[in-house]
């Protein structure tokens, strides 16, 4: 195949990205169906797309095969400092008919995305497209952070004998606050090395203390011999800034925070912990159940698959210059 001609994105390339993004969302639920079916609709993805190009600082490409544009790449800075100097392609950020041409496209938008000292590159891409996650892949990016959904449950959580799942109330705080710490105490180890910016035990209670009697959260404890030893934290997914746009399934719940304390892990704990936000997912009406892990995190990305979420997008990443 001759190599695409590529320029740079234009107002005017909308609704052509829209229909390529319609169609790749098309294909992507038949193997993951629980994603949202209103991004098959061009009018809904032209919205998405709009909003990636009208994003502050947003730039990339299209490729042309004569005037027919066939794949698109656009990404735009996230002010956070926590991902560097950086470069996030979101979720309706591209869609190509071939998967090579993502790499003509990347090179082009890439340059002037180096140009303005942006070298941390962040890009969410259809965990089922093998063929695009290896042209990615064969651009020097390496897989991050894994996005899954499921369905509620239905049938009784099961939970191991000596162990013990309930609410989380107020006499839990401290246990929920040490535990609130224990997870990006994990996450800053290998070989996840990812922990973001770590509060104080102080900071964990208080927050818990605001919480603790949300009708939105849904908190769990479990307990061995009486003592907590790990907790879990279940809401709508509109309480939540993560999974946006496509990745987003309609009536949707997170399992938005899960942690066992190191010396209890291993022991079923974590999958008990799971159940409970499931079924009550289920009994709140949640038709789908998302939950988010770094791949690099050898636990949780062995855990909540054994619980069925099942993969739908994949962020990978690069940072630029070694
Ligand atoms: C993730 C976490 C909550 C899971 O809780 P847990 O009590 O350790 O998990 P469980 O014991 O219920 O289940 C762990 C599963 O992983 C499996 N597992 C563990 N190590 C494994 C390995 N090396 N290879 C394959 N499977 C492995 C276990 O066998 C078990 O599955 P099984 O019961 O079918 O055998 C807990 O490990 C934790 O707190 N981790 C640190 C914080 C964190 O990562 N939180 C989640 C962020 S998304």
């Amino acid at each position: 195949m001759a190599p695409a001609f590529i320029r740079p994105f234009a107002a005017a390339d909308l609704p052509a990205a829209a229909r390529l993004l319609a169609q790749r969302h098309r294909r992507h639920r038949r193997t993951s169906p629980l994603l949202s079916p209103r991004y098959e609709d061009e009018a809904t993805t032209l919205a998405e797309v709009s909003n990636a190009w009208e994003t502050e600082g947003a730039s990339g490409c299209v490729a042309l095969d004569g005037d027919e544009v066939v794949g698109y790449l656009l990404g735009a800075p996230k002010t956070s400092t926590v991902w560097g100097p950086n470069i996030w392609v979101e979720a309706a950020g591209m869609a190509t008919r071939d998967p090579e041409t993502m790499r003509d496209l990347y090179g082009t938008a890439a340059t002037r995305w180096y140009d303005e000292g942006k070298t941390a590159h962040y890009a969410l891409i259809p965990s089922d497209d093998v063929a695009l996650i290896d042209a990615w892949f064969r651009l020097g990016f390496g897989a991050q952070h894994a996005h899954a959904v499921m369905t509620p449950p239905t049938e009784p959580p099961v939970v191991p004998g000596g162990l013990a799942v309930r609410r989380a109330g107020r006499r839990d705080l401290d246990a929920l606050a040490e535990l609130d710490l224990a997870l990006p105490a994990h996450q800053g180890l290998s070989p996840v090395f990812s922990a973001g910016p770590v509060g104080t035990l102080e900071e964990a209670r208080q927050e818990w203390e605001e919480d603790i009697d949300s009708d939105y959260y849904a908190s769990f404890v479990a307990e061995r011999n009486g003592q907590v030893i790990g907790a879990a934290v279940g809401c709508p997914l509109e309480k939540s800034s993560t999974h946006q746009g496509l990745s987003r399934p309609e009536h949707s719940a997170i399992l938005g925070f899960a942690a066992v304390f190191p010396d209890a892990r291993g022991s079923g704990a974590g999958q008990a912990l799971g159940r409970a936000v499931g079924r009550w997912a289920a009994d709140e009406g949640f038709e789908t159940l998302v939950t988010d892990w770094r791949v690099t995190n050898l636990l949780s990305s062995r855990t909540w698959p054994k619980l069925g979420y099942r993969q739908t997008f994949l962020r990978v990443h690069r940072h630029l210059g070694y």
